[in-house]
Order: C-alpha cells, then structure tokens, then sequence
C-alpha cells in the first residue's frame, strides 16, 4: 500500500515503498551484490529529496547560516511582477491556497506525520542541494528514449517480466497490461470496453517542458498537447455509467478554466477537488507554501468527475482531501492513486491510466512513454 497514513482531510502516501512492494519479487531475485547494498538503488536515490528546491547559491547561503548557527531562512527573493498580474491571481486560487495551508499544519501536528518525515536536515544537505537526485536524473535521461517510437502493447501475469525494446530492457509489475501509442487511437486499442476509472496526467503545455524539449531534445522533456485536442479525447466512450474520471490539472488558470469548460463536452460533472503537496524528507514542503508565485507552487491539483446525471451513493470522494508525500526526482512523476481510490472502495475491477510513463498492477497505461519509468537502469544500483 502507498498509504500510510490517513485523517478525514489528509492521506500521507509512500511513493517509495509502494515501488519496492510492487517489485519487490524482482529486487529480492537480483543478486545482492556488494554494489546495491552499498550504493542503493537508482529509485531509492530520486526519492531521496533531504532539502527544498532551490539554486545551488541560495541552498549554500543557508548552508552557511546553519554552520554559523543563525537564522537559517533567508529573505525571499525579490521577484519581478510580470505586468498585468497580482500576486493572488484570484478569490478561488486565495482560498485553494489557504485550504492546502490549514489541512497541511494540521496534518503536521500529527505524530504520524513526524515520524514518516523525520529527517533533520543538516548544512550538508542544503550545501549538496540535491545532488544525487540530479545525477541519477541526468544519467537516466541521458539513457531512456524518445517515445519507443512503435506502436506496442502487452501484458503480465502474476510475476514482474522483462521485455527489450530498442536496445532498452524493462521491469514489468505483474498483472498490468500496456499501450504505447498515441491517445488519438485509443479506440481502436480498447474494443469498445469501459472502465471503472479513467486516470489521466495530460501533458499540458508549459514553458518548463517547452525549454526542455527546445533545448536537449524530447526525451528530456515530452511531446505536449492543446487543451482542445486533450479535450478530443473520446472519454464518454471509455467511462463506465457509474465510473470516475481523474484529471491531474497544471496551477495554470487558464488549462483549468478550459479543462473545466470542456469537461461538459465528456458529460461529466466535478465532484471533487484533491490536492497533493510534495515535501522533503524532513516535511518541508519543495518551495515556500506561502510563495505567490504560482508556476512553482508546491502542490497540484486533480479533479475528480462522474458522469452528469450520475448519482452513485454507495461511493463518497471526499473534496479537498490533500495528498501528501516525498515526489520522485523524475519531473512530473505523480505518485499512485490506486491506493488511494482504493481506501475510499472506488470499484476498479477495470482501470485505464491515459499518458502514462510507468505501469500499475491490475491496470491499463497507455501514452507514448508507457514504459519509460519502467527502464532497468531505474531499478539498478
Ligand atoms: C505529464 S506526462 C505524464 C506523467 C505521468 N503521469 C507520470 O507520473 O510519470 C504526459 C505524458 O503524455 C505523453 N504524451 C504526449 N502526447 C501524447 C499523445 N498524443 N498520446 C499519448 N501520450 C502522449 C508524453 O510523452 C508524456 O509521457
């Protein structure tokens, strides 16, 4: 289980252990060699996220205040207001944030929280700012593929499997079935069944991956979409009567206010709105919560939605739950929901996960980079 904790209002998940579980009859049949006891394996080292995010300068400077036993926060840098915006942009991003604010010091408080995040972070840290995780990062996508580039699909049985594509070998979990194609052709992969849950990671469009892709190429980045061709996709024909669909929507307000338009379009209605907060291993959230500046909050949105007219009792989503955990160094590496939609006994005996990057027991991923996050070298030493 990726759940490890849970209140009314919050879940603490363990995007690690649910990793080293999933595969855990892969890990335990490799030979321990003296290398992986050592070293520790390439997944472990994304998850090992000790101080926030920030420029090696600022990350020393704190660095420094910790050694001469100061005040080890800094002043927030000045930053450049671009013409024409404030610094809350509006009423309904003020009060999402001053809902993530209060659930978070809440769950803070709790012993629970305290003990699964319960490093102290040390000037050392601050000073290697990170270093492992952006060295295992640069070296995995100087390694993985563009998009595989072909059309394929499979499945496992009960055990994790290997398959070798292009001179890449991945770790397959068991009981998953895989889609590598492009989201325009899902129906003619999915013979007109429908699914429980519809999970879906657009990739919207953002300068982050934008300059990614301009300047070292795709797979450094993705291949991003419009709003309006996201909105082609043909969900009325892929979600059950009583199913449920979950968006994961960037903090830009126009994709949400577009998302939010076209949705009508999918005839489905929001029920819910979550929130996943990414913290360190000492529990600070990656940047400042109170940070106006939006393009790097610390937390992401999803949004849950039924079919208009769709009333399923038996199956209450809370709204506003938060989602809490320590997130992969790998960019826009969300973590399972399976778990989650699971504690609150969403039906999932069919699950698609559209754009997806790694696999999840018992369902169907589909996207261009379906395997990429499932690549060996993730899981050596
Ligand atoms: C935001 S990422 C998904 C990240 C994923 N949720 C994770 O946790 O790793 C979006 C993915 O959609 C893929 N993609 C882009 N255009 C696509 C298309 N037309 N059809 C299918 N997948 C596409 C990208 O290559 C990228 O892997």
């Amino acid at each position: 289980m990726s759940v490890i904790f849970s209140t009314e209002n919050a879940i603490i998940l363990d995007h690690e252990a649910w990793i080293s579980k999933t595969y855990k009859d892969y890990l335990t049949s490799q030979v321990k060699d003296s290398k992986t006891i050592s070293h520790g394996r390439n997944f472990e080292h994304l998850f090992n996220l000790r101080s926030p995010f920030m420029m090696d300068g600022h990350a020393e400077k704190i660095a420094k205040r910790m050694t001469e036993n100061l005040n080890c926060s800094l002043p927030p840098k000045k930053k450049r207001r671009k013409k024409g915006t404030s610094n809350m942009q509006n009423a309904r991003e003020c009060t999402e944030l001053f809902h993530v604010m209060e659930v978070f010091a809440i769950l803070r408080d709790t012993f629970a929280f305290k003990t699964h995040f319960n490093h102290i972070a040390s000037p050392e840290d601050y000073r290697n700012n990170n270093r492992l995780i952006r060295d295992v990062r640069k070296r995995f996508t100087e390694i993985s593929l563009d998009n595989l580039q072909v059309s394929v699909n499979g499945s496992t049985k009960d055990k994790c499997e290997f398959v070798s594509l292009n001179g890449r070998t991945y770790i397959l979990p068991p009981d998953s079935d895989y889609i590598c194609d492009d989201v325009a052709d899902i129906l003619t992969h999915t013979s007109g069944r429908k699914y429980d849950v519809i999970l879906m990671d657009p990739p919207w469009q953002n300068k982050y991956v934008h300059r990614r892709n301009k300047n070292h190429g795709k797979h450094h980045g993705y291949e991003t979409m419009n709003v309006s061709d996201i909105l082609k996709i043909p969900v009325p024909e892929l979600l059950s009567y009583d199913g449920l669909l979950v968006v994961w929507c960037t903090n830009n307000e126009n994709h949400l206010r577009e998302l939010m338009e076209g949705l009508r379009n999918w005839h489905v209605h929001v029920i819910a709105t979550w929130y996943w907060i990414k913290v360190t291993k000492a529990g600070e959230p990656v940047t400042s919560l109170s940070s106006a500046s939006y393009g790097k909050r610390s937390y992401e949105r999803i949004l849950l939605a039924r079919r208009d007219g769709q009333r399923n009792h038996n199956v209450i989503i809370p709204d506003g739950l938060l989602l809490c955990s320590i997130p992969s160094g790998i960019h826009s590496h969300k973590p399972p929901l399976a778990d989650v939609l699971q504690a609150f006994q969403v039906p999932q005996s069919s699950c698609l996960e559209l754009f997806a990057r790694s696999l999840v027991p018992g369902w169907t991923c589909y996207g261009l980079e379906v395997l990429k996050l499932q690549d060996s070298f993730l899981f050596s030493a």
